[in-house]
């Protein structure tokens, strides 16, 4: 067997799907795709998101402390993604253009394609 990583391995690692959410200082909304999320503990029920720093959803977390989950169904239209996985909230009002409610915690749920959600 050869000794040299294949890429292709990692599409035996298996993800889910999420868009994770959150909100300014000053009240703006923005979330973006992840496949990232993972179960931390249990009880008390707590999860985990990786979100690059570069990210327009990581200021608005470090901002707000809080975010909002979305679990994504399988059937999510590519424009659906483009819209959260490939565009800026700097660039684009994303929750515009969804359907969303805004959690006790200020930061909006997606609720397209969502089959539940975490909150903080
Ligand atoms: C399938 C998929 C999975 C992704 N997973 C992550 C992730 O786990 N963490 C992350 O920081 N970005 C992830 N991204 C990239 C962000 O969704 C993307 O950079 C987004 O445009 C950031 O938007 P924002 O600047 O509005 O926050 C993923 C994108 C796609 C398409």
């Amino acid at each position: 067997m050869s000794e040299r990583f294949d890429p292709r391995t990692l599409w035996n690692i298996s993800y889910g799907f999420y868009v994770v959410t959150s909100h300014s200082a000053d009240g703006k909304l923005n979330g973006q795709i992840a496949n990232s999320v993972f179960q931390v503990t249990a009880e008390p029920p707590q999860i985990a998101a990786a979100i690059n720093k570069g990210n327009l959803t990581h200021r608005y977390i470090e901002e707000s402390g809080v975010f909002t989950v979305s679990v994504l169904a399988q059937e999510v239209p590519i424009a659906f993604i483009g819209l959260f996985g490939f565009s800026s909230g700097r660039d684009v009002d994303k929750l515009s253009q969804v359907n969303y409610k805004t959690s006790t915690i200020g930061a909006p749920i997606v609720l397209d394609y969502a089959l539940c959600f975490f909150r903080g």
